[in-house]
């Protein structure tokens, strides 16, 4: 097979046979196509698209190019959870424990951070002593000890899709639907969960920027889901503002325990819900109640102390520390650096999220590349946010440092104006943001 008439069939929208997918996915494991001819096809499918049957071949021929994980070991149906990635996204944290609640069982595979999101590896790091590279042959044990474990992707994890997600990421071509759902899909489907729920974020700090775009990334993922014979939920949710009170490792997981001992914020608490309940119904653990009375009892579980004792199992058992006071051990103490005030009054209208996420890796919270370091006490805090009125001079949010802060204070005054540019204030009150857009079965 000539890989130049596959760029070509592609470039004049052409539908890809499923040998010229499974030519291309082997030749970029194997190296044997060289990265400006894939480069050259993957600009071809961001311009052209592709259709449910080519994205299925390119997700299926995507996770096999690696190991297939067997979860046969879990007693009951295994379900995944993944987000497309936010700025202030802490759902997992609090998502395994609370499913752990309905005796639903959680492996989860998750990445660091790059970019402007947040990595869920990285958050569980703050923990201190907490081990996130669990080998596969302990799983199992995890499993049976708690009903869940979180680890890092393993390299043989869909080996295709890292090669070309590092392409993508320096070809401008990261940002396609099909591309984006079999990337996603690939991964979740090598890990071997046979229902997945998948958090599909729309707004200013996500890949998807509205709802049409989110929706059609949401069925596409679907579709592939569906095909490859697993059982795939979607929920819709905002990200036009940072998710909950925190950006940042440290800060979020500080947050987590909040949640968990009933101080949490609202849309934090809505979105792990949601996800929650629609776990829970993929794994048949959902007890006859309605929708509307599992959702209470997720609330009821997530914030009086039930999901807590879990998520106090889960930090043990991947050797973590818990202090008397009965928050966990954290790697670092954060510091508050500086405040941003309001600078009218009004309503917020507007918080930037993409911008806090920038902000925030500046600050030291996440990579510009894959092999910076992370401050782990970095981060935002917000006190105030879209829909809340103020006063000129109010404390909006602050920004913090860790004890070895890798940033000095020029630099922080400069990041202290981005953040601030980044809110916008208006006389009128902004109309109501929902956390959950909508839910695509
Ligand atoms: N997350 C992924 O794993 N892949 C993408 O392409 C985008 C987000």
């Amino acid at each position: 097979m000539n890989f130049v008439d596959i760029i070509l069939d592609k470039r004049y929208g052409r539908a890809l046979s499923d040998e010229q997918i499974r030519f291309f996915v082997k030749g970029v494991t194997d190296k044997t196509i060289p990265d400006y001819q894939i480069s050259a096809l993957l600009m071809a499918i961001v311009l052209n698209g592709m259709d449910a049957r080519e994205m299925t071949t390119l997700t299926m021929e995507m996770a096999h190019s690696g190991q297939m994980n067997d979860l046969s070991y879990v007693d009951g149906v295994a379900v995944d959870k993944h987000s497309t990635g936010g700025v202030g996204d802490k759902i997992t944290p609090l998502v395994l424990p609370l499913c752990a609640t309905f005796d639903v069982k959680s492996v989860k595979l998750s990445g660091r951070g790059l970019g402007f999101t947040g990595g869920t590896v990285d958050k569980f790091e703050s923990i201190k002593g907490f081990n996130v590279q669990v080998s596969q042959e302990d799983f199992p044990r995890y499993i049976k000890e708690t009903g869940m474990v979180i680890s890092g992707q393993t390299p043989d994890l869909a080996p295709a899709d890292k090669i070309l997600y590092a392409l993508r990421d320096v070809t401008g071509t990261v940002d396609s639907i099909p591309l984006i759902a079999s990337s996603i899909m690939s991964k979740k489907i090598a890990g071997g969960a046979e229902a997945i729920v998948l958090d599909v974020t729309c707004g200013s700090g996500a890949f998807m920027k509205d709802r049409e775009h989110a929706e059609q990334l949401a069925r596409a993922m679907i579709s592939i889901g569906e095909l490859a014979g697993r059982k795939t939920v979607a929920v819709i949710t905002d990200m036009d503002q940072p998710l909950g009170r925190t950006c940042g490792n440290v800060l979020e997981m500080q947050e987590v325990h909040e949640v968990l001992i009933g101080r949490g914020s609202e849309d934090v608490i809505e979105v792990a819900c949601e996800l929650t309940a629609q776990m829970v119904k993929l794994a048949g653990k959902d007890m006859g109640l309605s929708h509307d009375e599992l959702i209470a009892e997720c609330r009821r579980r997530l914030t009086d102390g039930t999901a807590l004792a879990k998520y106090y199992d889960l930090i043990i058992s991947q050797g973590g520390t818990i202090l008397e006071s009965g928050a966990p051990l954290y790697v670092e103490k954060p510091f508050e650096e500086m405040q941003v005030s309001a600078f009218d009054s009004g309503y917020i209208s507007r918080i930037e999220a993409d911008v806090i996420g920038h902000a925030s890796v500046l600050l030291g919270a996440g990579r510009l590349t894959k092999t910076d370091e992370i401050d782990p006490g970095a981060g935002i805090c917000f006190y105030r946010k879209v829909g809340d009125r103020v006063s000129r001079g109010d404390v909006l949010c602050s920004l913090w440092r860790g004890e070895e802060h890798r940033i000095d204070d020029e630099k922080l005054f400069d990041i202290m104006e981005m953040v601030s540019d980044a809110i916008t204030i208006s006389e009128e009150k902004p109309k109501p943001h929902k956390a959950i857009i909508d839910v695509i079965e």
